[in-house]
């Protein structure tokens, strides 16, 4: 091989890279992902069963956006949207006080999703919860 052809070839390499490496993150970007599933989900297992103690809640992925599943101090199972409806901060449970708390503006919010306190202006979505085996299954409400 000529010298030149190999700088040729060399070079041509370069610039295909270099294109690929622009157009990459581009394509990415706007072609959805397939496992975001477009953000719609309407049933996933959110935990297993006897995995959460009593007065604790576990953050769990539901779709795109996180879900809190929190076992109540009496045993019983309840799930809600874990965004918060002010500006879509992660909500957290607070075990003292049985409530959802969300740290970013400090907006609180009951097991029923009602807000208690704090700028949030709508009350977080409730799910169903279901025992299924050794799975808890979180669905939207119909
Ligand atoms: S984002 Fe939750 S209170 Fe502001």
């Amino acid at each position: 091989m000529k010298r030149r052809n190999f700088v040729d070839i060399f070079l041509g390499g370069s610039l295909l890279a270099t294109i690929a490496a622009f157009l990459y993150p581009v394509v990415r970007y706007v072609l959805p992902s397939r496992s975001a599933g477009g953000g719609v989900q309407n049933s996933v297992t959110a935990a297993k069963a006897g995995e959460l103690p009593p007065n604790t809640a576990k953050v769990f992925k539901f779709g795109s956006a996180p879900g809190v599943l929190v076992n109540t101090a009496e045993g019983k199972l309840v799930a809600l949207s874990g965004t918060c409806t002010h500006l879509t901060c992660t909500v957290r449970f607070d075990a003292e006080t049985e409530t959802l708390f969300c740290p970013c503006h400090n907006g609180r919010f009951d097991l029923g999703g009602n807000v208690l306190s704090g700028p949030p202006p709508r009350p977080l979505e409730t799910y169903a919860v279901e025992v299924s085996g050794a799975d808890i299954i979180v669905s939207r409400k119909s």
